[in-house]
């Protein structure tokens, strides 16, 4: 597959992203770049740092971005990530110094040196990538696609109709689906199909190994966040379908179709409209997840785990 960088902002389903995409043989993990989101700037950074050296993978790059949205100010999602944003287990590992480059700037640099065309993977808010499109827009042609976690077909989980990615950086995510740069979108409305389970969290477990149980113990404590909140009894996991999405296609349907960012909107800004039946008769900007190959997925991200072994 073509390389990737993934921007997240980890957020206990973001660190599973990053475990798919260092653990999966077909990656190519060219790069990290952190944004506030989940937690402030300083602890999602850290949070990357710590999930990468525990997975052995201490050569990839990793830069910070944005420590807030481009318009108005950051809410955390301390209720959901905890104090840490990365609450549950022992992540005790001796951790390397972020790059000393800006997000927007490594992520530059990444492109513009590849072979080929690379994939952007967002499973944070769009801060950087959209600063990246905005500022450096001769690097477009060096992207083949933006796959993001964010937005609903459906409702939202952070206002009624919004979901935290968008919600926290609206006018960045306006930017991106206007870009013109194919994007996927992977929205709540499949991320709500990957839920972990008692068995899943279990299977975790069952590996045997430190990074095996570090999985189970964040979705566990994820399980609790979720059910203290919405009164889910298992968590979906968002963020890793979108690097699943590109290591095997096949796991997660789409379809074409015209999604916009509600901007104003009196109770739904930060929503994602979504137009599936094309009554608009707009172009589409966004290939739209529909459905999800469950097992295939866990079973994708439980090998890229097991071969990580540690
Ligand atoms: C998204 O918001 C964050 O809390 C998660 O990491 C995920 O990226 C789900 O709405
Ligand atoms: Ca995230």
């Amino acid at each position: 597959t073509d390389p990737m960088i993934i921007d997240c902002d980890p957020g206990h389903d973001d660190a599973l992203a990053l475990l798919l995409a260092v653990g999966d043989p077909r990656a190519r993990l060219l790069g990290v770049t952190t944004v506030a989101g989940n937690q402030t700037l300083e602890k999602t950074t850290r949070n990357a740092l710590r999930v990468l050296a525990l997975a052995g993978a201490v050569d990839v790059p990793v830069a910070a971005g944005c420590d807030r949205p481009l318009v108005g100010d950051l809410t955390v999602a301390e209720d959901i990530h905890g104090v840490s944003g990365l609450d549950g287990p022992d992540l005790d590992v001796p951790v390397a110094e972020p790059a000393a480059v800006h997000a927007v700037e490594l992520m530059r640099r990444l492109i513009t040196g590849a072979a080929g065309p690379v994939t952007v993977v967002a499973t944070g808010p769009l801060t950087n990538v959209a600063l990246l499109l905005r500022r450096h827009p001769e690097v477009l042609p060096g992207i083949r696609r933006i796959v993001f976690m964010g937005g609903s077909t459906e409702r939202g989980n952070t206002t009624p109709y919004g979901e935290f990615n968008i919600v926290t950086d609206p006018e960045a995510a306006d930017i991106v689906l206007r870009s013109g740069v194919p994007a996927t979108m992977i929205g709540l409305n499949v991320t709500h199909q990957a839920l972990a389970t008692t068995e899943i969290i279990a299977e975790f477990r069952g590996l045997g190994t430190r990074l095996g149980g570090v999985c189970a113990e964040l979705m566990t404590f994820f399980a609790a966040t979720y059910q203290r909140v919405f009164g889910f009894p298992h968590p979906p996991v968002h963020d890793p379908i979108a690097v699943a999405r590109i290591l095997d296609p096949s796991i997660v349907r789409t379809v074409a179709a015209p999604v916009d960012v509600e901007l104003a909107g009196a109770y739904t800004r930060g929503a994602t409209v979504v137009d599936l039946h094309h009554r608009t008769g707009r172009p589409p900007n966004a290939d739209v997840a529909v459905d999800l190959d469950v097992d295939a997925f866990w079973r994708l991200l439980m090998t890229a785990v097991r071969n990580l072994g540690r």
